[in-house]
């Protein structure tokens, strides 16, 4: 382990803009104790990704997202929160559930949800907020029908998944890349290990700043801007790596595909008010209890779809 101490402080100073401190942590200790996490902290592409797989040393039972002190009782054990053979079992229930071709099925009702979330911020007023107007909306709103829709009433529409405009896709993918939602994970050493050749003391904790990763110069050319024509920006880490890589991302995708382009496609002119945006505490997310917003009521374009 490196002497050098990690900048990266979270807890007691959460910056609006951590770039400067994870690039300077990924510089000068991508691999190194970090004190105010009391952790391990692993900021480059290639540790990040090597510890997400090393599951075997590297538990998910002392939760992924919250640093406990001991294993979650068995019953909370769950998914992202397992490790093998739980985790596997659990798992495979879930695989299909969220396939790329049945959430394909989604994309009528998650097109005219979008459409109708607009309708109603059009008509209470040109300032709303993007977090609890849309964005929650959204997210709740599809796990709703994910649940509520039997599997023999779902039609099949696995082609409507060509369909996705590769443009809305490009954006996507480099939003997550270049200011994805999380930060970093928790996982706990149960094993020594290893983490890019420095050694891991077993019962360290272990945050992974995925975030950080998704910044390293060593896997994405110009990392800090934001550009769509990467070739490569799918290869972020912000849905993980490994047997816990995000079993809803072809959910996400979707939820944020149909997001942002009915968004802009209506209200083109939309921009930030003034107001200032408070971020979601702590290490794992990054995230804004509000965002405001503002459009011009004139220019919007009507919905169709
Ligand atoms: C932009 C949105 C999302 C992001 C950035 C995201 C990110 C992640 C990440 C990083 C993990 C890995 C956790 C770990 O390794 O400890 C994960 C796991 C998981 N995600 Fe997502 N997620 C998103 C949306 C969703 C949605 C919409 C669903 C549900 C429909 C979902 C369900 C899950 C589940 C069940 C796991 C646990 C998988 C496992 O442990 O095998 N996620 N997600």
């Amino acid at each position: 382990m490196t002497a050098t101490s990690p900048l990266f402080r979270p807890y007691t100073a959460k910056q609006p803009n951590p770039w400067p401190e994870l690039a300077a942590d990924r510089a000068r200790c991508p691999v190194a104790h970090n004190t105010e996490l009391d952790a391990v902290q692993v900021t480059s592409y290639a540790g990040v990704k090597e510890a997400l797989r090393n599951h075997a040393a590297f538990s998910s039972t002392y939760s992924n997202l919250w640093p406990l002190d001991a294993p979650l009782p068995e019953y909370k054990q769950v998914l992202g929160a397992a490790d093998p053979p739980r985790h596997t079992r659990q798992r495979k229930l879930l695989v299909r559930a969220l396939s790329a071709s049945r959430v394909a099925t989604m994309r009528p009702f998650s097109e005219t949800l979008a459409n109708q979330l607009v309708d109603d911020i059009l008509a209470a007023g040109p300032r709303f907020d993007l977090i609890t107007d849309y964005a929650r909306k959204i997210s709740e709103a599809h796990v709703a029908e994910l649940l509520g829709i039997p599997d023999e009433d779902r039609p099949s529409f696995a082609h409507m998944a060509t369909l996705i405009d590769r443009h809305t896709d490009a954006l996507v993918d480099e939003g997550l890349r270049y200011d994805g939602p999380v930060l970093g994970l928790w996982r706990r050493c149960l094993a020594p290990a290893q983490v890019q050749d420095i050694d891991v003391a077993e019962t360290s904790k272990l945050f992974v700043a995925v975030a950080a990763a998704n910044h390293d110069p060593v896997q994405f050319d110009d990392p800090d801007t934001f550009r769509l024509d990467r070739h490569d920006a799918s290869t972020h880490l912000t849905f993980g790596a490994g047997i816990h890589l995000c079993v809803g991302m072809n959910l996400a995708r979707l939820e944020l595909t149909t997001a942002v382009a009915t968004l802009y496609r209506r209200l083109p002119d939309l921009h930030l008010t003034a107001g200032g945006t408070e971020q979601v505490p702590g290490p794992l997310i990054r995230s804004w209890r509000h965002i405001d917003m503002e459009y011009d009521r004139t220019p919007f374009h009507p919905a169709t779809n």
